[in-house]
């Protein structure tokens, strides 16, 4: 148990097993699921966590109880690494309500079979524990349509969900204590890959809760860090940012190669931008795993997509990105096109069709090259890199 204010305890747990997050997005630093206690006459458990790391939350639970009954459980989120603790939290103390949305109702039964003491509450609501009043925000979509948010009145704690979550484990629970250069960008990369695709719901959302005028000296998410005194304005920013697409003067590049020919143009515009002193990254996709490449695009303002044909289509890595693109990584983007045509083209056009597809900003000189890239090859290529210059909006 870690204190984080008055009456209010961090339960939660740390996760350095699971290697893919929703099985499919690699953790190199682990991630956390935060819940919280509320200590006062009544008790209150804000949040659940993953069950494979349930023993810690139930012994942390256990200790702020200090041989009481829990009162009751709020679940703001009902994906599984957020409540799946339940049922053992249930079990030890089966007299706890269980506060959720209206929406959670069903799922708390289609996952658990729980729909014993389960209450709802809705928009405005209010609970008094003694010296705490909790009260709700619905925000549906941020991440799931039954998502809500506690907030701690007399605290002044927003209990945020998904919102302003990232990966990673660092060495504090709190923001303002963690010096780790990966915060950023895995606060980033949960963004882009996990909320992403709900982003303009998020940017609605953010601007109805602000538009509350909660004061707010707490930020608690369920995954990532706490955030407390300036480090409030920080996050929220941030997740403006994010959620309005605003883009950095940078380029990603990423391609996907078979036997080399179309790593060697993506290498040649790489090393051409940097000549021109422009922020550039290169991702091999067989060898980065997609959700760094999104978070990176997420950010840049140009982008240049690179493939082989295959059997007359896009190389399969590349689709698999596309795929992920589809769900507004590219919106406020200009991206340009290369590949390898093989001997029948297909890469460069699959990717043109998508891009067009998806309404996104094109550059005009995709260049298709047959085989090892020429000093033809080489001046078109430049010509592109030169094009993706232009495109930045310093
Ligand atoms: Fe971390 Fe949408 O759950």
């Amino acid at each position: 148990m870690k204190k984080i204010t008055k009456d209010i305890y961090w339960v939660g747990t740390e996760d350095r097993e699971t290697k893919l997050f929703e099985n499919m997005f690699e953790l190199p630093f682990g991630v956390m699921y935060h819940a919280y206690f509320v200590d006062d006459e009544k008790t209150a458990v804000i949040d659940c966590v993953k069950d494979m790391t349930e023993d810690a939350f139930l012994s942390a639970v256990q200790a702020g109880l200090k041989g009481r009954d829990l009162d009751y459980i709020v679940l703001n989120h009902m994906e599984p690494d957020h409540s799946s603790a339940v049922l053992s939290l249930v079990e030890r103390y089966p007299n706890a309500r269980i506060l959720c949305s209206a929406k959670a109702v069903a799922m708390l039964k289609n996952f658990y079979g729980i729909e014993k003491n389960v209450e709802v509450v809705k928009e405005g609501d209010t609970l008094s524990l003694g010296n705490n009043t909790l009260t709700w925000v619905m925000v549906p979509m941020v991440h799931w349509p039954e998502s809500m948010m506690t907030y701690a009145v007399e605290q002044k704690v927003l209990f945020s969900t998904d919102a302003f979550g990232g990966f990673g484990i660092f060495e504090s629970i709190f923001a303002d204590e963690v010096t780790n250069e990966h915060r950023q960008s895995e606060t980033v990369r949960y963004f882009a890959n996990i909320v992403g695709k709900v982003s303009a719901i998020i940017d609605k959302t953010l601007a109805r809760v602000l538009g509350l005028n909660l004061p707010i000296d707490v930020i608690c998410p369920s995954h990532g860090l706490i955030w407390r005194g300036e480090g409030v304005a920080i996050i929220l920013n941030e997740y403006i940012d994010l959620s309005q697409h605003r883009t950095k003067p940078k380029v990603t590049i990423a391609y996907s190669t078979m036997y080399g020919n179309n790593e060697e143009s993506a290498k040649f515009l790489y090393e051409t931008l940097r000549k021109e002193n422009v922020e550039v990254t290169l991702y091999n996709l067989s060898e980065t795993e997609k959700s760094f490449v999104v978070a990176d695009i997420w950010q840049s303002q140009v982008v240049l997509l690179g493939a082989p044909a295959y059997y007359g289509g896009i190389h399969p890595k590349m689709r698999e990105l596309l795929m992920k693109l589809e769900e507004g990584a590219l919106i406020n983007h200009t991206v340009g096109v290369f590949g390898n045509a093989a001997w029948s083209g297909g890469g460069v056009r699959g990717i043109e069709s998508f891009l067009k597809e998806n309404k996104i900003e094109m550059l005009s000189d995709s260049v298709e090259v047959m085989g090892w890239p020429t000093k033809e090859d080489q001046a078109a290529l430049a010509k592109l890199a030169q094009s993706a210059v232009k495109a930045l909006k310093q």
